[in-house]
């Protein structure tokens, strides 16, 4: 969706623009190109900083590679000396990058040791596999991977562990199907799918990550700048619809379960897009993975930030403590 991006950016000559999920560099790439602009490109992910030197060599003295979480954006931003921006990109989920090398485990479709960790730090999935109780490994399939059969396969994945313990992502699509079977030709999408996300979500805290780093961007953007999230999944896209349609001042019917009170204060964003916007068909013909893709965009008013409520904005919380990498 890079260009629905750039456009909702709307990037201008001598701007300061955040790039808060650098990946393989195309956004970056892209506001690089789009504008003489200045580019800090964030990524947790080590080996993305690495691989973003091909970039910092193309386009000298404009873009700045940070190491780190776009939750801290105003630190990291502080750290260089700049107090503001123009416009906030975030392209949230994984990348390509990391599903396909094996050794980082983030793909059932790949064998490699079950690590998931996007800064390859902190615990990994096989720590949360092979340690966490059965209440809580249902808890964390069934919330953050909608998964019907959370329980069972949490079930499964203890009575394995308990032979011998759960180090790859083989051994653990395996405990998987001692519930769901093997994939059937006609299935939609593999029985592991939901649970390898439930566990990478979990791993890299990405639902607390996601609304942290909107009330970041929401503080750090002068009025007139521009936020723009690319979102995957629904659990992902509800916290964007619902951080904007409370900031917008459209909180009415975002959720039936939890309806928002239209606030008092001052809308601190206006809305660039109307609803959502997706990838075309060219695109989802030539990336299939863009096919669930969401594009929200909004401009920064001058009105003070929000404070960041997690239970207003519904982040689903797993009890027993967070793992935060
Ligand atoms: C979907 S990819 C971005 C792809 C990128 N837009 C491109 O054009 O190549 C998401 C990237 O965001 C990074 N990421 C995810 N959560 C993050 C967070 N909280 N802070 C910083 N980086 C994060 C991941 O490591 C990954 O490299």
């Amino acid at each position: 969706m890079l260009d629905q991006v750039l456009a909702a950016l709307k990037l201008r000559d001598g701007g300061i623009y955040v790039d808060g999920t650098l990946g393989a560099g195309g956004y970056s790439r892209g506001m690089l190109e789009a504008a003489d602009c200045r580019v800090f490109a964030i990524d947790r992910d080590p080996e993305a900083i690495r691989g973003g030197a091909t970039l910092l060599a193309a386009f000298p003295g404009r873009l700045t590679l940070i190491a780190g979480r776009f939750s801290e954006m105003e630190q990291l931003l502080l750290d260089h000396g700049v107090t503001a921006a123009d416009g906030v990109a975030l392209d949230i989920g994984v990348s390509s990058m990391q599903l396909d090398e094996s050794e980082r485990g983030f793909s059932f479709l790949r064998e490699g040791p079950l690590d998931m960790r996007m800064s390859r730090s902190g615990p990994s999935a096989a720590d949360i596999v092979n340690s966490a109780p059965p209440e809580k490994l249902s808890r964390i399939i069934g919330v953050l991977g909608e998964e019907r059969r959370a329980k069972a396969i949490a079930a499964a994945i203890v009575k394995l562990r308990q032979s011998q313990p759960i180090v790859t992502t083989s051994g653990l699509v395996a405990a998987i199907e001692r519930v769901t079977g093997r994939k059937r030709a006609q299935a939609r999408i593999h029985p592991a799918t939901r649970t390898f996300q439930a566990l990478r979500i979990y791993v890299n805290n990405e639902l607390e990550e996601l609304a942290a780093g909107l009330a970041a961007a929401e503080r750090l953007l002068r009025p007139g700048a521009r936020l723009a999230i690319v979102t995957f999944h629904s659990l992902e896209d509800r916290i964007v619809k619902r951080f904007l349609a409370e900031r917008t001042g459209a909180a009415k019917s975002v959720s039936r379960h939890m309806p928002l009170a239209k606030s008092d204060r001052e809308p601190s964003f206006i809305p660039v897009t109307r609803g959502h916007r997706e990838a075309d068909r060219d695109e989802i013909a030539g990336n299939p993975r863009a096919r669930s893709a969401k594009l929200r965009a909004a401009e920064r008013t001058a009105a003070p930030a929000f404070p960041l409520d997690l239970a207003r904005l519904e982040v689903p919380l797993i009890p027993e403590g967070r793992v935060s990498c």
